[in-house]
């Protein structure tokens, strides 16, 4: 019984009134609880709900919609446009942005999000999820797309849910990282979670090494140091996961420390990366570096990018701060013509990450 225990609005109003923007900011995350409500009931129905399977779609970047994808679009776009906060929407499963029109009401925030995350799981019954960026919306006028084409350093908030055995809500609007549980009974987001913090180091890594052949000379490197465990430079072993839903990859990075990447590689040489920067690498780099981790493409810090598309493509690599900051480090040997053997001093037996 979670009486007595913070709500999420609760936490909203302590934290949100009193700022420039505050009240309405905080309305539009009660407005994001509500449509993951609406999507953790439908998921949580699998195939006797019939939302299972795919359609005979596909979105904009040529991938097969399922049909959860699609209805938890519609949540999020139908519960944005009638909670008059935001000006505009922008989704992974829309091929533009659109403007909030008559007979609905102009808000001050741009919503831009990925409802279903990691939805080629769904059939399979594992965790998916939904990530949430906002952004300010301009003063006066509609929006048009350089309004949402804003480094990730502009967010005001991100989040996800995470839709497993239970549904978690995650945000943060610039002040830490927390973590409420869904209380399906009371219909409540209820505070578990407060100010999660990312350890620092971490033994487990997180990478789809089917594309091993394609990957970038630093991040072989890594990700071979690792797999030498303790026979090699890193004189201990590593364990390795992949669920290939991010989502729930990123929770259990906030959880219990890790890092994840899908790296820049050579597969498609038209896809720098395989996430998309709007609404999966700037809202999760936010909620990591609130959350005292760090998130980087190798070569650049990801909420300093400024995007060019809005289905942009980018290398991401997050997750415990030493693990990340020492594959960055990789990268820039491999940039200045340096590579194996590994020489930084950062790293040497009484450097700063050594392990
Ligand atoms: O972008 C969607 C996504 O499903 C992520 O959630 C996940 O990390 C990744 O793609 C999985 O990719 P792959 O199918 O290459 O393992």
């Amino acid at each position: 019984m979670h009486l007595g225990r913070k709500t999420l609005s609760k936490y909203l109003i302590e934290n949100l009134s009193g700022t420039p923007d505050g009240a309405d900011l905080a309305a539009l995350l009660v407005d994001v609880a509500a449509a993951v409500k609406a999507i953790s009931g439908m998921s949580a129905k699998g195939a006797l709900g019939g939302a299972t399977g795919s359609m005979e779609t596909t979105n904009v970047q040529g991938e097969t919609q399922k049909k959860l994808d699609v209805l938890s679009n519609t949540a999020f776009v139908n519960t944005f446009e009638m909670g008059g906060l935001v000006a505009g929407v922008a989704s992974e499963e829309m091929d533009d942005p659109f403007p909030v029109r008559a007979p609905h009401q102009r808000g001050p925030f741009l919503a831009i999000f990925d409802p279903l995350d990691g939805s080629s799981n769904i059939d399979g019954n594992v965790s998916v999820g939904s990530i949430f960026s906002i952004l300010r919306a301009p003063e006066g006028r509609e929006p048009v797309m350089e309004d949402y084409l804003k480094p990730g350093t502009e967010q005001v908030a991100a989040g996800y849910a995470l839709y497993g055995p239970a549904t978690l809500l995650v945000i943060t609007v610039g002040k830490g990282t927390h973590g409420f549980t869904l209380d399906r009974e009371v219909g409540n987001f209820i505070l578990t979670h407060p100010d999660i913090q990312i350890p620092a180091d971490t033994s487990e890594f997180a990478i789809n090494t089917s594309n091993e052949r394609f990957w970038e000379p630093p991040v072989s490197r890594y990700i071979g140091e690792c797999k030498a465990g303790k026979t090699g430079v890193r004189e201990r072993d590593f364990n390795m996961r992949w669920i290939a839903s991010m989502v729930a990859e990123v929770h259990r990075i906030l959880i219990r420390g890790g890092i994840f990447l899908y790296p820049r590689d050579t597969k498609d040489p038209s896809k720098p990366g395989r996430l998309r920067l709007m609404y999966e690498a700037n809202p999760m780099s936010m909620v990591v570096e609130q959350a005292g981790g760090m998130s980087s493409t190798g070569r650049e810090r990801i909420m300093e990018v400024v995007p060019t598309q809005i289905h942009q493509r980018i290398a991401v690599i997050l997750g415990s701060r030493h693990e990340v900051a020492r594959v960055v480090q990789y990268h820039e040997e491999h940039d200045a013509g340096k590579g194996e053997p590994f020489s930084s001093p950062l790293f040497s037996e009484r450097g700063l990450y050594r392990n």
